[in-house]
């Protein structure tokens, strides 16, 4: 049986929308996460961080770009003890300055992910996966880390049918 987890790290606030600073009621990986969830199944698990991230757009970006410099992995409210029983692990994240935010590595970090297919997504504002893709695979070296979905943030609830096609097929590529 294959398990799968669906793990996310999303941020409610003002961010870049289009050209313009708006205020999102949801984070835009979040949406996303749950229509994986709808697709294939399985566990959600929201990443989050015990100092929240600041709401102002400007605050929240020097902040993820200290971490980001700093290789800071910042302290993450209660996680999963393990992960074993899971398969598949679906990991979601904004890009944040070109990659993902340092709180996703902390995550990834804390687990023996050996024999994993770990299967990225990433919301963003126009840099697409950025590195994030070589960045997991380095921290996750003993998983398989297939190929990710970039979801304009701005689409993403627009995205549904996308996601869950995207979704669907990764799961059967993991299973063969
Ligand atoms: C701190 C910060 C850094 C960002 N850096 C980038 C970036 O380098 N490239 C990009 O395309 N979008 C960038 N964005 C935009 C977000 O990736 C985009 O709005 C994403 O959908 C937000 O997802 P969330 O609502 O789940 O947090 C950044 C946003 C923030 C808050």
């Amino acid at each position: 049986m294959n398990k799968i987890l669906t793990a996310y790290f999303s941020r409610k606030g003002q961010n870049y929308w289009k050209g313009e600073i708006r205020d999102l009621e949801k984070g835009n990986t979040e949406i996303v996460a749950e229509y994986i969830r709808e697709a294939v199944g399985g566990d959600l698990f929201e990443i989050r961080t015990v100092k929240e991230y600041a709401k102002e757009y400007r605050a929240c970006c020097a902040e993820a770009h200290r971490e980001l410099q700093g290789g800071v992995r910042p302290a993450l409210k209660e996680c999963p003890a393990d992960l074993d029983g899971y398969d598949i692990i679906f990991v979601g994240y904004p890009n944040w300055c070109g990659t993902m935010p340092m709180a996703v590595a902390a995550f990834l970090e804390k687990y023996d992910l050996g024999g994993k297919k770990i299967i990225p997504f990433c919301t963003n504002e126009g840099s697409g996966m950025g590195r994030s893709e070589e960045d997991l695979k380095r921290i996750c070296v003993d998983a398989q880390v297939l190929k990710g979905l970039s979801v304009r943030g701005s689409e993403a609830a627009a995205s549904r049918d996308a996601v869950v096609r995207w979704a669907q097929e990764a799961v059967k590529i993991c299973k063969r």
